[in-house]
């Protein structure tokens, strides 16, 4: 297993030729880099994924997709299917990351069948956990993410050799603050040592939250910080290969 897992979500940002162009970019700045030790990940939009699939071949990116629905067919308009997401390159499917809950009412009942299909899909899933502002200030964020990781009760332990947690302060994404290296530490101890003590498990558990170059070495430096989710900097190939530079020199 890789020491880090550096991932962009791209969100619903870049066009088709705005796509190619940064995957053309990243490429090429890896391309004189030793990744033995940093898998690096992109999560382009559902219509960027085939062309990125097809820009990918022959490099050491992988892709995912930033979600999938559950059902493998059907009259379901509008979703996409574990299988149409394998068709399209993807190996990796971000599941609950908080603007889904948010904004689309994704809740655990969602989530418990989103992860058996990507299990059942032989897909790598990357389940996002993590509180609201309110929800820290009252104390209540081992609560709030005893909630949305106790799904993982129900799921053999070989399913969960292939799951990535990813910690994303729900207060930290797009604000340009990031949780203090203090904060990351406690709440990813937390996480490793549920998902030690319930499965015998080390699993990767990514930061999420205003990652970027800058504040990269810190963050991944942390204790069981295994990777980053990135959003806004992973936009940009100088910031998102900078910190996956910053990874490759940690890891040696
Ligand atoms: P930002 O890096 O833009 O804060 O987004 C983080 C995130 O939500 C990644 O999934």
């Amino acid at each position: 297993m890789s020491k880090y897992l550096i991932a962009g979500n791209w969100k619903m940002n870049l066009l088709q030729n705005e796509a190619i162009k940064l995957i053309e970019d990243i490429n090429f700045g890896i391309s004189s880099l030793n990744l033995s030790s940093v898998e690096v990940l992109v999560c382009p939009p559902y219509t960027d994924l085939h062309i990125a699939n097809e820009k990918l071949i022959n490099s050491p990116i992988q892709l995912g997709a930033q979600n999938m629905h559950f059902m493998t067919k059907g009259a379901y308009t509008g979703e996409i299917s574990p299988a149409m997401v394998i068709d399209a390159g993807c190996k990796y499917v971000i599941l609950g990351h908080s603007e889904r809950r948010q904004y689309f009412k994704e809740d655990n009942e969602i989530l418990i069948k989103k992860l058996k299909s990507a299990f059942d899909a032989n897909i790598n899933p990357i389940l996002c956990i993590g509180e609201t502002l309110k929800e820290r200030e009252l104390k209540e964020t081992t609560n709030v993410l005893f909630n949305q990781i106790s799904i993982l009760n129900l799921f053999e332990k070989e399913n969960l050799e292939k799951l990535t947690i990813a910690y994303e302060p729900i207060w930290a994404i797009g604000t340009g603050i990031n949780a203090t290296k203090e904060q990351i530490e406690e709440v990813h101890l937390w996480i490793n040592n549920f998902v030690y003590s319930h499965f015998g498990l080390n699993i990767k558990i990514l930061y999420g939250g205003s990652m970027n170059a800058t504040n990269a070495e810190e963050i991944l430096s942390t204790e069981n910080v295994s990777g980053g989710l990135i959003g806004g900097a992973s936009l940009k190939s100088e910031q998102f290969l900078s910190i996956i530079q910053t990874a490759i020199s940690l890891s040696q």
